[in-house]
């Protein structure tokens, strides 16, 4: 299927690593031209010269934005440098790093405001400061990583679970707003994609458990139906979809890419 987006802007948040480099690499297959933003400048210019060099073709570029999104200034230098380098975005893709564990019932009222901190308020500026341009040129597409705790919170995970679903309320209220100026807004759920953040994740638990790395991958796949974690590149084809012209009609949504884990409808 022609993806219709060979020649459009994404800027990908955290994309020097795991999901938001799947995402960023399956969008670069479509030609679509690509800002790499994160903490580590090198990383992302190694990923600017290995897109360079299996995607380089008149029309396509990529460049290597070094930005911490948790901070307002850094929103604001990953929009104006994609914009100066690559044009003006048409594709945003929402993700950045995830929080600290931790029951409800101890969370304190510095844990409640760190759920908006780090899960709301980055993906609001980065909308605030690209929205009204892609509604001016009538396209554009906005997609969030979440996470399957916004279908079914996760326990032990309860900042991740309040921030998330916050943000989930924010992005379906947008979507109704915007879809006559054809912006989609939409999140993908991962349910466990085998990142980096997936193995340290297992490795704490392992250590905290007192078990083997190998013994809590083997019960957390035994909890998907897929029996297995997902490849990033699997979860980074769903998202390209979902940033497609085809995927024009579909928006509000939070699928799941998850091999089945999530039981509920
Ligand atoms: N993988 C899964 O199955 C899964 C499941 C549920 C939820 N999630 C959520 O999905 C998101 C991505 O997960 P992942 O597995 O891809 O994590 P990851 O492998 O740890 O990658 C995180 C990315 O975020 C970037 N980053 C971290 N802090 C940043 C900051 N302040 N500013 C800009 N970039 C920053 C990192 O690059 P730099 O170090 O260069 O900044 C890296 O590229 C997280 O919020 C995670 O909680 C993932």
């Amino acid at each position: 299927m022609d993806l219709g987006i060979a020649g459009k802007t994404a800027l990908v948040a955290a994309s020097t690593g795991g999901l938001g480099l799947a995402i960023a690499r399956a969008l670069a297959a479509e030609g679509v031209r690509i800002a790499i933003v994160g903490r580590r400048r090198e990383r992302a210019k190694e990923i600017v010269a290995e897109l360079q060099e299996a995607y380089g073709r008149p029309g396509f570029d990529a460049a290597a934005i070094e930005a911490d999104l948790t901070t307002a200034e850094g929103v604001r230098a990953a929009v104006e440098q994609t914009t100066a380098d690559l044009g003006p975005i048409d594709i945003l893709v929402l993700n950045g790093p995830g929080p600290k564990p931790g029951a409800a019932a101890t969370l304190g009222s510095d844990d409640i405001a760190a759920a908006f901190e780090l899960l709301v308020k980055p993906h609001h500026a980065l909308v605030s400061h690209v929205l009204p341009g892609m509604r001016e040129r009538r396209w554009g597409r906005i997609l969030a990583v979440g996470s399957s705790g916004v279908a079914a919170p996760l326990p032990n995970l309860a900042i991740s679970n309040t921030g998330r679903a916050a943000l989930a309320g924010y992005l379906k209220t947008l979507a109704a707003e915007v879809a006559l100026d054809s912006v989609t807004v939409n999140m993908l759920l991962p349910g466990r994609i085998a990142t980096d953040r997936v193995a340290e994740l297992d490795h704490a638990a392992a250590k905290r458990r007192g078990t083997t790395f190998e013994e809590i991958q083997l019960e957390s796949r035994k909890s998907i139906p897929a029996r297995r974690y997902g490849e990033p590149e699997e979860f980074g084809a769903a998202a390209a979809f979902l940033c497609s012209a085809p995927a024009s009609y579909i928006t509000g949504v939070a699928l799941r890419c998850d091999g089945g884990l999530i039981r509920s409808l």
